[in-house]
């Protein structure tokens, strides 16, 4: 079967990860956003793709900052309320009924409930005509005790973290499942030695 060229989202799972924000008046947002990615094993860089008319991607540009609050499955019912379209004075905690987590090295907040946060500052912006690529530097990054095991593998029913696929239809939520495959980096070394193991 050939789809078409804009379904590549729909074959691939993405996480969902909501966003928040505070402007330069004070009013704080969420949003969640599923185009996000890590950039390199090694780095403490996290990039995601903003359309323009994003209040989040204003708020980012004003203040420098922003957390990334990976959410687990449970709170699908926090998608809508966040996504939908409101104004800039619109407090999207209260909206959507989501209370705070204090951040530790910047203004915005984090929210409660989630299972891990990323407390960023905005270290590039990637302008496009219509959207940006926004790189952001991770200065904490703390996670819920119990969804890491002591090799720091994630316990996918602990986290169950929210992923989603679109459809022609619509979005379908999902989490992870393990095949309980394991490969150390190591292998990928003809040394037999993965140096970001190896500098830990
Ligand atoms: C599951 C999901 C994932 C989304 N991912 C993105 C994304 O990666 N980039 C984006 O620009 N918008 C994304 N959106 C749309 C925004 O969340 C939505 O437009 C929201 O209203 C933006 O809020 P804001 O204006 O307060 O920033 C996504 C929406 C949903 C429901």
């Amino acid at each position: 079967m050939i789809l078409k060229p804009f379904m590549r989202e729909g074959i691939m799972p993405l996480p969902v990860s909501f966003i928040s924000t505070v402007s330069a008046d004070g009013v704080r947002n969420i949003a969640p956003y599923s185009c996000i990615m890590p950039v390199l094993r090694p780095l403490d860089l996290i990039c995601f793709a903003s359309a323009e008319k994003r209040d989040t991607l204003k708020n980012i540009r004003d203040t420098g900052e922003f957390v990334i609050n990976l959410p687990g499955a449970g709170l699908e019912d926090k998608v809508i309320p966040t996504a939908r379209m409101s104004g800039p004075e619109v407090d999207e905690f209260e909206v959507a009924g989501l209370a705070e987590k204090p951040s530790h090295t910047i203004k915005a907040p984090g929210i409660d409930g989630c299972y891990a946060w990323m407390e960023c500052r905005l270290e590039k912006e990637f302008k496009e005509e219509n959207y940006s690529l926004v790189m952001g530097k991770v200065l904490r990054l703390e996670i819920v005790d119990g969804a890491l095991d002591e090799n720091l593998h994630l316990d996918p029913m602990a986290a169950a973290p929210l992923m989603m696929t679109g459809s022609k239809k619509g979005m379908h939520f999902c989490t992870i499942r393990e095949t309980n495959g394991f490969e150390p980096f190591a292998a990928m070394f003809p040394s037999g030695v993965d140096p970001v193991t190896a500098a830990v």
